[in-house]
């Protein structure tokens, strides 16, 4: 598909000091250029969603995974992670997916939506992006437009990725071929903000990469594309989001702390803040940070500062008090407990959701799990149930869970679980509770008699 023909294109500027895009590059690029096959390599969150959306724009698409178990399950259309809409699309549609490499020759534009996970010591591990840049390298076109989805370092694009692609093809970025960064901002389980309403920066090797890139875009797209002046900038917006998000919630989490201390209501507080109409933001204490990026990303930047000579204390900061909570929960359970003469070793203790976050299957990085290292580490004896999670849960259901358990911790805020009332756990004869994203109204349940603590509150 012409890439122009697919969507009315407008390029925006960032700034009119910028270099932006000329319309003779646009031109240039969307003359000269169709976006041919797309490929999508890496199908996993971020990946697949982008390949739906891309068929129902009419291109058509190629998937590629090295993962073949995960490959054979989605040529059968079968995949847990995608919103109601996406998995009715996925069942129509007619892409081909492949986990040999050879599929990427069909393609002329490739989108790299890889996983950049760190390693035991929070080093990054760049061996996906590698792999899949070496993958995409031997099978690259001239005419070819490459994009980076994965989140990665400033400096990673040009000074690891581009590279091996030039090496692997033989040919020279912004001559033979174009290369740019697009981060992912998605936020799965998010109805509202998905990949086809996200807006996206963009940051490509030089003008024409710069001004392809936004074409592709605009051509998947219902959202603004915004132009950077460069790769580097495109992966320190990713960044900058992240620890953003990381920053804010180890900040209330700190003062949940604090409050509890002080036995003030960090809820109420926030509620209270944020009706001041400008320059607050509301973040929500809990129990730990999960997931892919956020309690990822920040450590790509300490890093990355590192390697320049500079220290990101306030990142470091952030990190240590987010990965602290798992603990700090499991010792306000140990405190509630004693009040009751009950030690944590031998407790029965129902720990409810694993998911790092509401309604989705995702363990990756999840609290639950440090929490439940932290409660096998103190003697308790942990029943674990997660709906969206079965094949982790030791519980089948929400009831055996809790029957005959001591004390039940919500270590994710499900739906099922933020609609339980202090019956459902009295009915059970738990008595102590813990709220580890306080998701339930404490008043009911401190007047029921339940023994209650949230994070703050
Ligand atoms: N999940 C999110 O919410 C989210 C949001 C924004 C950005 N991101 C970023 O997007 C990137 C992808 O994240 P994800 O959540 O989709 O990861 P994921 O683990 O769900 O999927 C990645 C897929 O890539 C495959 N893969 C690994 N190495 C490969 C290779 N060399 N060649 C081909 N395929 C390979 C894996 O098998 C997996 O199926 C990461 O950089 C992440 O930080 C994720």
């Amino acid at each position: 598909m012409d890439i122009r023909s697919a969507r009315e294109s407008r390029v925006t500027a960032l700034s009119d000091a910028h270099p932006t895009p000329t319309e003779a590059h646009v031109d240039f690029a969307a003359e000269s250029v169709s976006t041919g096959t797309i490929a999508v390599i890496g199908l996993g969150y971020v990946g697949l969603p982008l390949a739906i959306l891309a068929e129902s724009r009419g291109h058509r698409v190629v998937g590629f995974d090295i993962d073949k178990i995960k490959i054979a399950l989605l040529q059968g259309r079968n995949a847990p992670f995608l919103s109601n809409e996406e998995s009715r699309a996925f069942r129509k549609s007619r892409m081909r997916l492949s986990s040999d490499e050879r599929i990427l020759d069909e393609a002329l534009t490739h989108i790299i939506c890889v996983p950049t996970p760190v390693n035991e010591e929070h080093v990054p591990d760049l061996a996906p992006l590698v792999g899949a840049c070496t993958a995409v390298g031997r099978h690259l076109k001239k005419g070819a437009l490459v994009v980076i989805e994965s989140t990665v370092n400033p400096g990673v694009c040009e000074s690891v990725a581009l590279p091996i692609l030039e090496r692997e093809s033989g040919l020279v970025c912004e001559k033979d071929f174009s290369f740019a960064h697009c981060p992912e901002r998605v936020n799965p389980g998010d109805a509202t903000w998905t990949t086809r309403t996200l807006p996206r920066v963009i940051g490509g090797a030089g003008p024409t990469s710069n001004a392809r890139a936004i074409l592709l875009y605009e051509s998947l797209i219902d959202a603004s594309v915004t132009p950077m002046n460069s790769m580097k900038e495109a992966e320190a917006v990713k960044m900058v989001e992240n620890a953003f998000r990381d920053i804010n919630i180890a900040f209330v989490n700190e003062l949940a702390m604090s409050f509890d201390k002080a036995d003030i209501d960090i809820m109420h507080v926030i509620r209270g803040a944020s009706t001041k109409p400008f320059a607050f933001m509301p973040h929500f204490p809990g129990c730990g940070v999960g997931g892919h990026c956020i309690p990822v990303d920040p450590y790509y930047l300490i890093r990355y500062g590192k390697e320049n000579g500079f220290e990101h204390r306030f990142l470091i900061a952030a990190r240590q008090i987010n990965n602290e909570m798992p603990r700090y929960t499991v010792n306000r359970l140990e405190q509630l407990l004693r009040r009751k003469n009950m030690p944590l070793k031998g407790a029965a203790v129902a720990l409810l959701g694993l998911a790092y976050k509401r309604d989705v299957p995702d363990l990756r990085e999840s609290p639950a799990l440090a929490i439940e290292t932290e409660l096998n580490r103190g003697g308790a004896q942990v029943r674990k149930f997660d709906p969206f999670v079965p094949e982790q849960s030791t519980a089948h259901s929400l009831e055996e869970a809790l029957s005959g358990a001591n004390a039940a911790v919500i270590a994710t805020d499900h739906s099922v679980f933020r609609s339980l009332s202090p019956k459902d756990f009295l009915s059970h004869g738990v008595r102590v509770l813990i709220d580890g994203r306080n998701c339930l109204p404490k008043e009911e349940f401190v007047a029921s008699g339940i023994a209650y603590h949230g994070i703050g509150r």
